[in-house]
């Protein structure tokens, strides 16, 4: 069964006393002496959502996660929870928790004893067994006897989200805490942490620069360069329709066509031109009063053979197989190479030197306009 997120805020409230409040950041801004870090920006995180900041190191992901838990005094700008302004409010007296890439576990006490002990400090006579559900609900119930270096990477991180989410937050902070774990681990851990997150309903706000680890997990995503949120949206639809060539490049890869709008077809259809050859597009993905654009097309949209409304012929300069798919460069007559990627489905593979038809319907592309950076955004997310 899927739930909306509205549908899930709905649930978890209705499990609690108390609501999940939304987060408002509003023109919050922060300049180190005369370097601007995070421009002023707006954002609404609705209350019990998983919400991701992504982008490059150094584009003020982390000051910004900062100035919410209170550890960075903002230049400009409020926050706010629900209706309370918590702008002046001290770290402590905030309800935000912050989970790290470094698990900082007391490693003398064991598993238990280290979710218990904000709740005991606090006095609350519940500590016991409330850290005992959290500990069943990330799956460590059998281990909380044990002591912290007894469990490996992805345990340890798992007994760091469970003490950060005890007390129930009214938003959980999380610094790239998946940054230190493999490959494989960390991809275990994205759907573990989107489960837990969508189990308790809290709002959770997760800083990273990997892409792909953003779009599994997040409900929405806020794409950050260079200090402002550059899109805001699902991942289906910042994908989809990337809404700069920045945004468009970062989040997976796209063939950016050099392409001059000719007019509009009887049928609705625009008509552009690339390099002298004629393209369609669908008019809603045109944006106003351009004539200049990049048509962008995602790779695995692509097709070989001439079976689409658009198509372009080229030859295969590079064929990797990479199991469920091959990966193609085809080198266009103007030199520009297109990637494509084909489904192991059965179809011919073609090799290298072939010379082949690519093809596309229109309505798969995506249009910008031709005055932003063609290589915006690539080969940033190599932290
Ligand atoms: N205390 C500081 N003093 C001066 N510059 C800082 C400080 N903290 C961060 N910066 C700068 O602000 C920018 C954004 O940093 P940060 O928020 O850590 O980025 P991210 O988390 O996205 O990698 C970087 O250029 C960084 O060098
Ligand atoms: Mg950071």
């Amino acid at each position: 069964m899927t739930t909306t997120p509205a549908e899930r805020t709905a649930t978890s409230t209705e499990r609690r006393t108390g609501v999940t409040e939304d987060l408002h950041l509003v023109d919050l801004g922060k300049e180190f002496e005369a370097f601007t870090a995070v421009h002023p920006l707006n954002l609404t995180v609705p209350g019990g959502t998983f919400f991701a900041l992504l982008g490059p190191s150094g584009c003020g992901k982390t000051t910004t996660l900062r100035m919410v838990a209170g550890l960075e005094e903002p230049t400009t700008g409020h926050i706010r929870i629900g209706d309370k302004d918590i702008t002046a409010a001290k770290a402590y007296q905030r309800n935000v928790n912050t989970v790290f890439q470094s698990y900082a576990l007391f490693p003398h006490m064991n598993v238990l004893d280290n979710v218990m002990f904000g709740l005991k400090r606090r006095g609350d006579k519940d500590a016991k067994r409330k850290a005992q559900e959290v500990l069943s609900l990330v799956e460590l119930a059998e281990v909380a006897r044990k002591k912290p270096t007894q469990l490996s990477g992805g345990m340890q991180q798992r007994v760091a989200l469970a003490r950060a989410i005890v007390n129930r937050p009214d938003v959980l902070l999380l610094d790239e805490p998946l940054g230190a774990l493999d490959l494989k681990l960390r991809r275990q851990m994205q759907i573990e942490l989107k489960r837990i997150q969508s189990d308790v309903g809290l709002t959770f706000i997760h800083v990273t620069h990997d892409q792909e680890e953003a779009m599994t997990m997040a409900d929405t995503i806020a794409v950050m360069n260079a200090g402002r949120v550059e899109q805001l949206g699902d991942p289906a639809a910042l994908y989809e329709r990337p809404a700069t060539t920045f945004v468009a490049n970062f989040l997976g890869q796209s063939n950016l066509l050099e392409g001059t709008l000719t007019g509009t077809r009887p049928d609705g259809l625009v008509t552009a031109q690339v390099h002298g050859h004629e393209v369609l597009v669908d008019a809603s993905r045109v944006p106003e009063d351009i004539k200049d654009v990049w048509i962008g097309v995602r790779p695995e949209k692509l097709r070989l053979g001439d079976q689409g409304q658009n198509v372009l012929r080229g030859s295969v300069t590079d064929a990797s197989f990479t199991g469920v798919a091959t990966h193609y460069l085809v080198r266009m007559p103007w030199g520009h190479e297109i990637t494509l990627v084909q489904q192991n489905d059965g179809s011919p593979r073609r090799s290298v030197g072939e010379n082949v038809d690519v093809s596309w319907d229109a309505g798969y592309e995506f249009v910008l306009d031709q005055q932003q950076d063609e290589d915006a955004g690539i080969g940033r997310d190599d932290e």
